[in-house]
């Protein structure tokens, strides 16, 4: 096991990077404790795969540095480095038996027999896959070849850190959750480390112990899923994180005040603000369960006609539209008793109300 830190740590794939957007992953501090469960969170190209391959050896970090346990490592050969890692498709041979499967690595190292026998059986109970042991792996399905592909790292004993690069992708969906619980049980009885690469918020959320949120090779936000839910630190992570993503009114600067057109909201303009300053673009963030649908306009700060209902099982999501025409969406489970064309009054929770200046968190509007 290894505390993780990755130190100005950043890669340009060309040898003679330009510019900052040159920068495949633009350098970044951050730290991976040990033992923790962490995602890996993005859009497609925004450099998951690089910083994973960084951190595992497969690609040498064009800056920075990078410590397993304030140990220097940035130089160490991948396979000094005691890292494993499970790809999008399991990398397994198909011709061998399960028991081969897990054994090799082991082998590879040297490993006596006896040994070998006994931590492929560990494993194999830790994976549920001893009843498969002497079967041909080809014969498994896409989750058991990925189980296969995480227990050839978890045979290793002296495995630091387990980094998976979008395992589940492969699996279908109620598999997809079985596995991750697996890998939570694992986390939790082997106290390994264990980094996953997804573009999935909600797998995000529902795996890791803290996530990592990259945009164009930038950390935008690392924190814990309540963190990154309550307070997204810009307004990339309030559309990312939380489905549907956090909603964005536009507030208008008028004399020492902020206030909308769209709700009946007038805060003063916090003290650092320059009046009248017609640059900056200021926004109200306010997720969707945070919204509260009244019937009585007057205890509300506005008023919206439904024009979408979304059932999502015991939530809905209800898109509204208010008379300037600007569209909240709010989450509810009282969807059922609602009908398109109904009015609501909009009530929100101010300490739920975020202040954001120009796409970056200023303050809580409350
Ligand atoms: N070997 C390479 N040589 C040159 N450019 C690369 C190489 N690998 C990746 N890139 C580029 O670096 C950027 C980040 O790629 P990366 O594979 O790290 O993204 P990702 O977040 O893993 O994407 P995905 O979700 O599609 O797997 C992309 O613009 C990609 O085209
Ligand atoms: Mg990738």
């Amino acid at each position: 096991m290894a505390k993780i830190v990755l130190e100005n740590l950043g890669h340009s794939y060309l040898s003679n990077p330009k510019g900052e957007h040159d920068f495949a992953l633009k350098p970044v501090n951050l730290t991976w404790e040990d033992g923790k469960t962490y995602a890996l969170l993005g859009p497609s190209g925004c450099g998951k795969t690089t910083m994973l391959n960084i951190i595992s050896g497969l690609v040498p970090p064009s800056h920075g540095r990078l410590l397993f346990d304030d140990q220097d490592v940035t130089s160490v050969p991948t396979s000094a480095r005691n890292i494993a890692q499970v790809f999008q498709f399991p990398v397994i041979y198909s011709t061998k038996t399960v028991r081969q499967n897990l054994a090799f690595p082991l082998e590879c190292r040297g490993m006596t027999p006896s040994k070998i026998k006994q931590r492929v059986a560990e494993v194999a109970t830790l994976l549920d896959l001893d009843y498969a042991l002497d079967m041909p792996a080809r014969k498994l399905s896409a989750d058991q070849k990925q189980l296969i592909s995480l227990g050839r790292g978890l045979v290793r004993e002296d495995v630091s850190a387990i980094l998976l690069d979008e395992p589940l992708t492969v699996i279908d969906p109620q598999m997809k959750f079985m596995l991750r619980r697996k890998l939570r049980e694992i986390n939790r009885q082997t106290g390994m480390t264990m980094i996953l690469v997804t573009h999935d918020q909600s797998e995000a959320m529902s795996f890791a112990d803290e996530i990592v949120v990259m945009k164009d090779g930038l950390v935008q936000q690392s924190g814990t899923p309540e963190e990154l839910f309550s307070q997204p630190q810009n307004d990339f992570v309030g559309y990312f994180i939380g489905s549907p993503p956090m909603n964005m009114i536009t507030l208008e600067p008028n004399l020492g005040s902020l206030s909308t057109e769209a709700i009946n909201l007038t805060k003063p303009l916090p003290a650092a603000m320059p009046v009248g300053n017609n640059v900056s673009i200021y926004q109200m963030g306010i997720r969707p369960e945070h919204i509260v649908m009244v019937d009585k306009e007057s205890d509300s700060i506005g008023k919206g006609t439904i024009i979408k209902i979304e059932h999502l099982g015991v939530d809905g999501v209800v898109t509204l539209k208010l008379p300037t025409g600007v569209i909240i969406k709010a989450k509810t489970r009282k969807h059922t008793e609602m009908t398109l064309g109904d009015t609501f009054g909009i009530r929100v929770c101010k300490k739920n109300a975020l202040l954001y200046i120009d796409g970056t968190l200023s303050s809580s509007l409350n």
